[in-house]
């Protein structure tokens, strides 16, 4: 059964200016329709996934976040430029919540965007067990659109009675190959969103990757898909080719799509599965007049947070960061390969590196250390059979061209490195703290590809 109010923003919204409380506690969802046994998870506030946090820019965002688990935990602010000591990397800067213990989150949303949050604290089974959700730093003008959707999607793997896999999280198999990969897609933890749209609507689609190792491919059918924001950034606008767009691991996308088919008609949003596409969601016309005569005109660009228009190249800082290991690289043959037991994936095992260094990510030295204001140029070198998505904590980067001489006209804060292929990224550390850098396929992350850099 399709649900739709999990598609709407406004449930479970904070407003600025109020302490909410979350609690990270145990709970159950419908992860295969409203019919079938709910999966045992972890959730905030036990929903997967977590409360809608919305402010608008320039808002604070007050969050106590309560753990009731029987573990450790933190949450991390995927993508917002904030105050170091706020961004929730256990360790490095804060200590992890233990259970029965709070920590009060408290930074202003200097970005308007589509953004999420995550827990930070053994992520491959944090994540995959569901805790996450959606924040969404509203524009202080207008945007003119008439629907404005959440869509996080994730992938599970699930036992037969619907029960959630959790013996194969400690599997060296997947942290040594592609990570976890579930066959079972959901969108808001549903395998089949309806959502009633009227012709002619304008929908702005927030796409979110919850996924553990996932790279997303999304299609829409019979819709035009216009590209405004890509990790909550604006982009200048451009059509996505086929109406189709890939998003790794904690990858956001914010689509325009104007409804132009006509009142009664059905049209889906395809998701790549094996090699097949699913539907995920289904837009369904009303069949009375509609909205409004005729579809909007081409949308403006959204506003822009002031990321800096220019960078001096010159003075950079320049570094390569050749990745190597997994599953038959010599890393594996000289290191451990047999299923790991106890909690998580054990520490001690590391298939991958990054610099040379297979690391946690918040222990040893720093992978560089800049001063603030300097421009940093990273070169992600895959040297691996596998795609990696790199994510840097605490800043927006430029993806550059092949001979650094321009950018893509958009900003990530995760980018997807393919197999043996390099990507160059530059950015102001202008924020100064400890941040991590890693690879979002979580248990990349945990068997090596973690590193931080620091700013002073
Ligand atoms: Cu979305 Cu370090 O994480
Ligand atoms: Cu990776």
């Amino acid at each position: 059964m399709a649900v739709t109010c999990l598609a709407l923003p406004s449930a479970g919204s904070i407003r600025a200016s109020e302490v909410r409380t979350i609690r990270a506690r145990a709970g159950s969802v419908h992860l295969r329709g409203a019919e079938q046994a709910p999966t045992a998870v972890w959730g905030y506030d036990g929903v997967v996934p977590g409360p809608v946090l919305r402010v608008k820019r320039g808002e604070e965002i007050m969050v106590r976040l309560a753990n009731d688990l029987p573990e450790p935990t933190s949450v991390h602010w995927h993508g917002l430029r904030l105050p170091n000591a706020m961004d929730g990397v256990p360790h490095l800067t804060q200590a992890p919540i233990e259970p029965g213990q709070s920590f009060d989150y408290r930074f202003k949303a200097t970005d308007a965007g589509t953004y999420w949050y995550h827990s930070h604290v053994y992520s491959s089974e944090q994540i995959e067990r569901g805790l996450y959700g959606a924040l969404i730093v509203d524009e202080a003008e207008r945007i003119d659109v008439d629907q404005d959707l959440v869509l996080v999607i994730d992938d599970w793997r699930l036992l037969p009675d619907g029960a959630l896999d959790t013996a194969s999280f400690r599997s060296a198999h997947d942290a040594a190959h592609a990570g976890r990969i579930g066959r079972h897609l959901t969108v808001n933890s549903t395998p089949s969103l309806d959502i009633p749209v009227r012709a002619n609507e304008r929908l702005r689609l927030r796409v979110i990757n919850a996924a553990n190792a996932r790279l997303v491919t999304l299609r829409l059918e019979g819709h035009a898909a216009w590209v405004m924001a890509i990790d909550g950034q604006p982009a200048e606008p451009f059509l996505a080719r086929d109406s189709q767009v890939t998003l790794g691991p904690g990858n956001r996308i914010d689509l325009f799509a104007d409804a132009a088919l006509a009142p009664g008609a059905q049209a889906p949003i395809l998701v790549e599965n094996s090699g097949a596409e699913v539907p995920l969601v289904n837009l369904r016309y009303a069949t009375g007049a509609p909205a409004r005569p005729a579809p909007r005109a081409q949308a403006k660009p959204l506003p822009s947070n002031g990321l800096p228009g220019r960078m001096a190249f010159k003075e950079a800082f320049r570094l390569d960061v050749p990745i190597e290991g997994g599953a038959m690289s010599e890393l594996m043959m000289r290191g451990r390969t047999q299923e790991i037991p106890g909690h998580g994936l054990d520490p001690r095992a590391r298939f991958w590196t990054m610099a040379g260094a297979a690391s946690s990510g918040h222990h040893g030295p720093p992978l560089f250390s800049v001063k603030r204001g300097r421009v940093v140029m990273l070169g992600f070198v895959n040297a691996t059979a596998f795609p990696h998505g790199m994510h840097v904590h605490g800043h927006h980067f430029r993806l550059l061209d092949k001979n650094d001489d321009g950018w893509k006209p958009f900003w990530l804060d995760s980018v997807v490195v393919a197999p043996r292929e390099t990507a160059r990224i530059a950015f102001v550390a202008d924020n100064p703290g400890k941040w991590m850098l890693h690879c979002h396929m979580l248990e990349h992350q945990e068997t090596g590809m973690a590193a931080w850099f620091e700013v002073i």
